[in-house]
């Protein structure tokens, strides 16, 4: 990056950190702007009138009116500092949700989930929740302190340049000096640090010590010290780097305050030639020299500047994801599929996954009728799952097109095509609510519904789960929390499936393999009851889609689609399949001998 744009970056920066204060609250930052000028006028007046009332005492009087305006000046000088202080406390703390508020916002803009399996996305997605909840970190509260400084310092130069116009351009031009090579090397640094992928992997080696989540393998294979090794090693290798680096940016600002002392130097030089010269008298004298002292307000203020341009520096990350994530795109809401068939066809879909070469899906086409239940079959790694991410569109096809209706799914709002879509996944959330919510979240207007939650678990065949629930459906679930209850994995699953049931009127229902808790009649039975309540509602082209092994209930969809190298490989009714005796009739001759 040429200086010239470094020092563009920081002046924008610096823009978007106001417009950060003024977020936090228009009327505060008012009052801290107003405080800190004021102040600063006060300073002025401090370091003149005190000028004089010294100049006079020299003389051997003490004027009255001058030792008023100084002690005046002082206490509102102090006061007033007081106030851009609690301005930047109050702040900071209203801008750590606001930030987190702004992340998570940035994070679920796009309709898919694609950006989130982007490393540098999830980098700078967790480096910033990272830095936003470090509790040393008050780049807010910090920055009225720099605020206050710098209007303090201009004050300090109107002063030094009553005196002598040039000193106070030379000594400027110096602090300036230091104050933009630090700031740029700084705010550097801290790009750098979040950007740093190794950093990112230490922190990786950390959370798999600590999570809850990894804690039983960890253990069983004892991977504590393996982990700790790691992180250290990880941690070291980013930091000698950093630092490395570090040096080499160094000297411009090392030339910077050899510059400064110069000017100090030349500085002090002047005003003692103007003294001895008798130029100017002792108030001068004592007005420039305080003068000249506190024109560090506009150079280098250690911890405070250091905050605040990580700060900003968090604030121009944001902006760079804000401009990287793709914009929610404003589509009118979906049309429900009118009964046609082909209500949801996938024509050509090409689809890779960001990051990788080979494509999951080449040309993959399949018509679905509206009403009909959908069993998706193939190996591991067909792209089950990703057909189903492609249908509930949490990922757009890389070519070729997914229709609705007739409406290409990425013309949709995805927001109101998702509202529509119900379904449970292999890997679902254990959501430590109470019991109620753990399933009515299927469904949020019905989040305190007790009969709701009931029917749904009924739906879901997982009455039983109840047993497991000392206080009932007001039961709080999950071992974050004091008095939460833990359940097995297949009782979480099961919630999970009630949870899918919830939305009473889906157009389309995925159920991606959330069943292997289950036995086969119990899937069986549910699938059934899946398909009937598709059936019911046919007229409105509600579709089901079932991922699974289970090739009994394989056997009861309407469609099966088999998928292999990218494509569907076969497609048909069951006795179809079974009739052309391809790789699915095979491989249910294989599984039914296996249950026999
Ligand atoms: N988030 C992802 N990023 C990159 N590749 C992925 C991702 N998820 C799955 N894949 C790859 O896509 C292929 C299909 O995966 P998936 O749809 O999960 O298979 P299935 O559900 O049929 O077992 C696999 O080769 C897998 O490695
Ligand atoms: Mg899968």
């Amino acid at each position: 990056m040429t200086t010239v744009a470094r020092i563009r970056r920081i002046l924008h920066g610096m823009a978007l950190l106001v417009r950060l204060l003024w977020a936090c609250s228009p009327a505060l930052t008012v009052v801290g702007a107003v405080a800190a000028v004021a102040r600063a006028l006060a300073a002025a007046v401090l370091m003149l009138a005190s000028g004089r009332l010294v100049g006079a005492l020299a003389d051997g009087r003490l004027d009255q009116r001058w030792l008023v305006l100084t002690l005046t000046a002082l206490v509102l000088q102090t006061v007033l500092a007081a106030v851009v202080d609690v301005v930047g406390v109050v702040e900071q703390g209203r801008a750590t949700p606001l930030l987190l508020e702004r992340v998570s916002t940035l994070a679920s803009r796009p309709h898919g989930i694609e950006h989130l399996e982007q490393s540098d996305v999830r980098q700078a997605i967790d480096g910033a929740v990272e830095e936003i909840n470090q509790q040393y970190f008050l780049g807010v509260q910090s920055t009225w302190q720099v605020v206050g400084y710098r209007i303090w310092g201009i004050a300090a130069l109107a002063v030094l340049a009553s005196w002598s116009w040039w000193v106070a351009a030379v000594v400027l031009a110096a602090t300036l000096a230091v104050n933009l090579t630090w700031s740029a090397y700084s705010q550097q640094i801290f790009e750098q640090i979040f950007r740093d992928r190794r950093r990112r992997r230490a922190r990786w080696y950390r959370n798999l010590l600590v999570d809850q989540d990894s804690a039983k393998e960890v253990r069983l294979f004892g991977l504590t010290d393996f982990g700790l090794e790691r992180f250290a090693q990880s941690w070291h290798v980013a930091l000698a780097d950093l630092w490395q680096g570090r040096r080499a940016e160094q000297r411009p600002i090392v030339i910077a305050n050899v510059a400064v002392l110069a000017a100090y130097v030349v500085a002090l030089a002047a005003l003692a030639h103007d003294a001895w010269t008798g130029v100017i008298g002792t108030a001068t004298l004592l007005a420039a020299s305080q003068a000249l002292m506190q024109m560090e307000g506009l150079g280098m203020l250690g911890d405070m500047q250091t905050m605040c341009i990580r700060q900003q520096a968090l604030l121009l990350d944001l902006e760079d994801l804000d401009r990287r994530l793709p914009a929610a795109s404003e589509v009118a809401a979906p049309t429900r599929p009118t009964g046609k068939p082909g209500a949801v066809s996938l024509r050509d879909v090409r689809f890779t996954y960001p990051g990788r070469t080979e494509p999951t899906f080449d040309r993959l086409t399949l018509e679905i009728e509206p009403g009909s239940s959908v069993a998706v079959v193939g190996e591991n790694g067909a792209g089950k799952s990703t057909l189903v991410k492609l249908l509930t569109g949490l990922y757009r096809p890389s070519s070729g097109r997914l229709l609705v209706d007739d409406v290409d799914l990425a013309d949709f709002d995805g927001d109101a095509w998702r509202a529509r879509c119900a379904g449970a996944f292999q890997d679902h959330l254990h959501l430590e609510l109470l019991a109620r919510e753990t399933i009515t979240t299927g469904d949020l207007p019905a989040l305190d519904s007790d009969d709701r939650a009931l029917r749904a678990l009924d739906d879901a065949a997982a009455g039983d789960v109840m047993v497991a629930l000392p206080g009932g459906l007001a039961t709080q679930l999950g071992t974050s929390w004091d008095d939460g209850t833990e359940l097995s994995g297949g009782q979480w699953q099961r919630l999970a499936i009630a949870r899918g049931m919830m939305r009473g009127d889906p157009l389309l229902l995925v159920l991606d393999e959330p069943t292997s808790a289950l036995d086969a009649a119990t899937e069986h039975a549910l699938f059934e009851g899946y398909a009937d309540a598709a059936r019911r509602a046919g007229r409105h082209g509600a579709v089901t889609v079932l991922v699974t092994h289970r090739f009994s209930t394989v056997a009861a969809a309407d469609l099966v689609v088999v998928l292999a190298d990218g494509r569907v490989s076969e497609v048909g009714s069951h006795a179809e399949l079974m009739a052309a005796g391809g790789g699915y009739a095979q491989l249910y001759a294989l599984q039914a001998r296996g249950y026999a």
